[in-house]
């Protein structure tokens, strides 16, 4: 789907317009993939649009810079109320957000400690990101031949940008094989997650998701739809998972910030059909929630007219 346009982006401080918003050619982070970034998304409500926990995506974004010794040049309390102005500044109700810091201008090489540190951030109308169909009756996924990162060689709790070359060629291979999605082992040969969510399972009623230390990301979907499930009265538990796991499931299904909660109907061709009931009544949470229409759920919003 191409990106559709809005009028401003917010770079080092600035709005500036959508086609003025370009860097060099030799930015830091274009050649090492030595960045950091989000994925927000930002819903329609009552109360006009509200930020789905983005206190949180900006702890993960500085939790994340952390790991590459990156120093953000701004607060985290600065960077929330610079992603609630962009939204505003293009008056949006539902967007997608992506906040990025990158390193910029000025060294080139292998040591990124003398490079200055730029923090930028878009917003855009980014329909759910597998589809609607996919939401609705599940999408195909494959277990992927590639492995999910070794954490000794890249840490998968940090979203570096550079390291999203591993979920990419993951994709690429699912969608040429035709398959929706990606599912990618860690090393150890467990279920991790896949190329841009987590998963969950639900094996005799129970619901089970990887840990991170299968290489999962903490995903802020995950942990949303963990309190979810258990509010709904499910049980959850993190468990290793092998993929003949995924094969004899009674349910499944992915999420994360830009696919939302999407169930899954088939594993490597075995078959898990339409979306069962305990993934319908999560998901149908889910949607609720993100639009505030769950009081139990309200404190996840963080309002951007107010
Ligand atoms: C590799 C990966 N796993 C999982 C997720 C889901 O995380 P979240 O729910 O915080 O968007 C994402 C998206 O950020 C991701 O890129």
């Amino acid at each position: 789907m191409p990106l559709q346009k809005v009028d401003k982006i917010w770079m080092d401080g600035e709005l500036v317009d959508w086609d003025d918003a370009k860097i060099h050619i030799l930015t830091h982070t274009l050649h090492y993939g030595s960045g950091v970034f989000e994925g927000i998304r930002a819903y329609a409500t009552s109360q006009g649009a509200a930020v789905f926990r983005l206190t949180e995506h900006v702890e993960r974004l500085f939790n994340s810079a952390k790991v590459f010794l990156i120093d953000i040049p701004y607060t985290q309390a600065q960077l929330v109320d610079a992603v609630k102005a962009t939204v505003r500044a293009n008056g949006l109700d539902e967007c997608y957000i992506r906040p990025i810091v990158y390193l910029g201008y000025g060294e080139m090489g292998l040591n990124p400690l003398p490079c200055p540190v730029n923090v930028s951030i878009a917003v855009w109308p980014w329909g759910t990101y597998l589809g609607d169909e996919g939401v609705k009756h599940g999408v195909r996924v494959k277990i992927s031949t590639w492995q999910r990162h070794d954490p000794n060689a890249v840490p998968p709790a940090a979203k570096g940008t550079g390291m999203y070359i591993n979920s990419s060629m993951a994709k690429v291979e699912a969608l040429k094989a035709g398959y929706d999605e990606a599912v990618l082992l860690s090393p150890q040969g467990f279920v991790s997650e896949c190329s841009g969510e987590n998963v969950f399972v639900v094996k005799r009623g129970k619901l089970f998701t990887p840990p991170t230390s299968a290489g999962a990301l903490e995903g802020i979907t995950r942990d949303s739809v963990i309190t979810i499930a258990r509010d709904l009265g499910y049980e959850v538990a993190e468990a290793n998972l092998l993929r003949s796991d995924l094969y004899t499931v009674e349910e499944a299904f992915l999420t994360g910030t830009a696919a939302e909660v999407v169930p899954m109907r088939s594993v490597d061709d075995r078959e898990i059909g339409e979306p069962g009931p305990i993934t319908r009544s999560i998901q149908e949470t889910y949607f609720a929630a993100v639009r505030g229409q769950v009081d139990r759920y309200k404190d996840w919003l963080e309002h951007v007219h107010t």
